[in-house]
């Protein structure tokens, strides 16, 4: 077969972008026997390196690792306009201006790919754009922040206060020294909102994203989830719900046999469900530098054979924000008689029903700690203001959602 070149200008030299240079040099023979083509570096761009022009004029492609809104948005359209591909692994970029940047790709014809923006390595964009592009997805579930989790699983394991587990993630280079888009959930927010405009066919923007994140959780609550037989994670859901959509990331509690519930330290998992079926859940290394160029190149070869774009939206459903969950509820209460019927009456007031209890603790230091049946979350936050303002309550009651279904 006879070879042509395929250039790829990068703009981006960190992280990801040094990680790609070094594996596409790695990689282009092999590439180059799958694609005939064979893919070479057309220039780099940084702060202090490069002209976007001159890399622009001379490349077919053009990566974009430099992340942020601008200047990646500039560039990225600007290549478009040029009849360039594009591939990027800017999460930030996509949930703001997917928009703007899918309909350029679509008017100019060329392919703007970003499996890397999502869970990594983990192929979900192709599994959601391809595999199940015809299917009807109801739901979404997943751990798409690497960092969260590792903090989560060791807090688990190791019984440490979220500061410390914190500090281990920065030391091991699973944690930024600012992590707070991570622990703050509008990282995972923003991958959220790039699955579900996929997935849904209708527009989401991270504004549309409710966020939470996992800052205020403490060792207790992962000790007495251990004991009604929860594991914690922080868990992005986009759902259709009630003729629109919800999309929302936050702390919850797991069951044992949630597909989620193994996935432990710095990997990503997504569950997608769709009734014809069932659910498929995909697993894997949710960052780092070569475990993303990986995805990056895996574009780049895409981007090579057939084209492929991002449709337009079909569909302008409704942000739902009030949904169902049920929830695990943490008090600090006086040990009283009659504390338990107080705050259960309290709960059935608004319809909430006890499904399981753990009470701990005498005198000042009790403990009352519970799983609620799902119902809806404004109905449960009125009754936890209640049970708040109740005498016998010591301190601010905490909740967590648990997302109750287990598959077999
Ligand atoms: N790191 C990961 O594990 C990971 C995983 C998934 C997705 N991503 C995404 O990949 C992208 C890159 O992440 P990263 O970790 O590689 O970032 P990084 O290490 O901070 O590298 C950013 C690169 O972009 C360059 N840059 C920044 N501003 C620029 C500007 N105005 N003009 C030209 N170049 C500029 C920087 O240049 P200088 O060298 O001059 O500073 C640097 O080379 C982000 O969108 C991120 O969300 C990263």
């Amino acid at each position: 077969m006879s070879e042509r070149t395929f250039n790829v200008g990068l703009l981006g030299h960190g992280t990801v972008g040094a990680a790609f240079v070094e594996l596409l040099r790695d990689r282009a023979d092999q590439v180059a026997a799958v694609t005939g083509l064979r893919p070479e570096l057309s220039g780099v761009l940084t702060r202090s390196r490069g002209d976007f022009d001159e890399i622009l004029e001379a490349s077919d492609l053009i990566v974009e690792v430099i992340g942020g809104v601008e200047p990646a948005r500039d560039y990225v359209l600007r290549a478009m306009q040029a009849g360039k591909h594009v591939v990027t692994a800017n999460k930030l970029l996509l949930s703001q201006h997917g928009e703007e940047l899918w309909a350029a790709a679509r008017e100019h014809d060329v392919q703007l790919r970003y499996e890397a923006a999502v869970a990594g390595v983990v192929p979900v964009i192709r599994v959601l754009n391809e595999s199940l592009g015809a299917a009807h997805v109801d739901r979404i579930h997943g751990i798409v922040n690497g960092t969260t989790n590792f903090i989560l699983s060791e807090m688990a394991r190791t019984g440490a206060a979220y500061e410390d587990a914190l500090a281990d993630a920065q030391q091991l280079g699973y944690a930024e020294s600012d992590p707070s888009d991570d622990v703050s959930g509008r990282d995972a927010a923003a991958k959220m909102a790039i699955l579900a405009r996929l997935a849904f066919n209708t527009p989401v923007h991270l504004d549309d994203v409710r966020y939470e994140g996992i800052e205020h959780l403490t060792p207790e609550d992962m000790e007495y989830a251990h004991e009604l037989g929860l594991g914690l994670k922080l868990i992005g859901t986009a759902e259709r719900v009630d003729g629109g959509i919800s999309v929302r990331v936050h702390p919850a509690f797991l069951y044992g046999g949630h597909p989620l519930a193994s996935v432990d330290g710095p990997f990503n998992a997504v569950t997608i469900e769709s009734p014809a079926i069932t659910e498929v859940t995909l697993s894997g290394p949710g960052a780092g530098g070569p475990q993303t160029a990986s995805a990056v190149l895996g574009d780049v070869v895409s981007a090579m054979i057939p084209p492929a774009s991002t449709p337009p939206t079909i569909d302008d459903l409704p942000i739902v924000t009030d949904v169902e969950s049920a929830f695990y509820l943490y008090l600090e209460v006086a040990d009283r008689p009659g504390v338990l019927a107080q705050v259960a009456e309290l709960l059935g007031m608004q319809g909430a029903s006890i499904k399981s209890v753990v009470q701990k603790g005498l005198g000042d230091n009790a403990r009352l700690v519970m799983v609620v049946h799902p119902l809806l979350e404004s109905r449960f936050f009125a009754a936890v203001e209640l049970i708040g303002r109740l005498d016998f309550v010591r301190a601010k009651p905490r909740a967590i959602r648990v997302i109750e279904e287990q598959f077999s």
